[in-house]
């Protein structure tokens, strides 16, 4: 595997897709933690393993699937990732934004990026959803950029403009489906870090000093990357639990229950997702 991949590895996983479909999408759409259902109402759709696909990171985490899925939703030709890796699981950030490398070449004008996190505003409930409105780079700040390494010109500068890594229209558009659809939207800043442990409680009061509503271990450098090509980004998170900032004797954080609100969230996300689809 190289430290930081170019042009030709990502042609060669394009290659791999364009053999089982010759649909190009417009539209690139990341299900994160116990959202991977909202890929089966695609329609004549091919679905590829992540496994088939060169260089293609492989998910190892449960709730997440490993799927490419290319078809139709809400009238847009869509490529769908059932799943995404994680800096956790031992992949490098060039890895890890590897797919939205391969959905820039496919031809994607906008990426839709979800994930299952952590509610710090204290307004928050598990079960709500939070449209991103921006995001901190925590994982970056110490230097695990994905940018890192040889600047892909084609894609874009050395150093990309990120004052609005959140696309200002799709944002509007999200929230007025939400209003139409009745389904209440949040609206927040998303801060990723590495994982795979959660927060201390000192961590999680910290998290919120510095200006976060959500805690992760994704989405970032999906986006940097996204932005550094010039795709357009709309981000959701689903938040599925509420980590307690003082200690609670026998209230912990577990995988289970954010792969449980997951499901809560399915339907919440699927009606503005689709709405934001059919609208674009
Ligand atoms: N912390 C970090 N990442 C998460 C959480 C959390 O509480 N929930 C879902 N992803």
């Amino acid at each position: 595997m190289p430290e930081f991949f170019s042009r030709s590895h990502f042609e060669a996983a394009v290659a791999t897709i364009r053999e089982e479909t010759q649909l190009q999408p417009r539209i690139g759409l990341i299900l994160g933690s116990g959202l991977n259902p909202l890929a089966d109402a695609v329609e004549d759709d091919v679905a590829i393993p992540y496994s088939a696909i060169p260089h293609f990171p492989i998910v190892t985490v449960e709730g997440h699937v490993g799927r490419l899925i290319v078809g139709w939703l809400e009238g847009q030709a869509v490529v769908v990732m059932q799943g995404r890796a994680h800096y956790y699981e031992g992949y490098s950030m060039a890895e890890v934004t590897f797919p939205v490398r391969v959905m820039q070449v496919l031809g994607i004008e906008i990426l839709i990026v979800t994930n299952a996190a952590g509610g710090l505003n204290p307004e928050f409930h598990a079960g709500d959803v939070m449209l991103i409105t921006d995001h901190i780079n925590l994982i970056g700040m110490g230097g695990l950029n994905p940018l890192r390494g040889p600047n892909l010109a084609e894609f874009g500068p050395r150093f990309p403009d990120m004052s609005e890594a959140y696309d200002a229209q799709l944002r509007t558009l999200a929230k007025q489906i939400a209003v139409g659809a009745n389904v209440p939207l949040r609206e927040g800043v998303y801060v990723c870090l590495a994982g795979p442990s959660f927060e201390t409680p000192a961590d999680l009061r910290f998290l919120r000093l510095i200006g976060a509503d959500a805690v992760g271990m994704s989405t970032v450098p999906e986006v940097i990357v996204a932005r550094h090509g010039g795709t357009r980004v709309l981000g959701l998170s689903g938040i599925s639990n509420v980590p307690p900032v003082e200690a609670i004797p026998s209230v912990e954080t577990t995988h289970e229950e954010v792969l449980e609100a997951g499901r809560m969230l399915i339907p919440r996300l699927g009606t503005i997702i689709r709405g934001v689809l059919k609208a674009l």
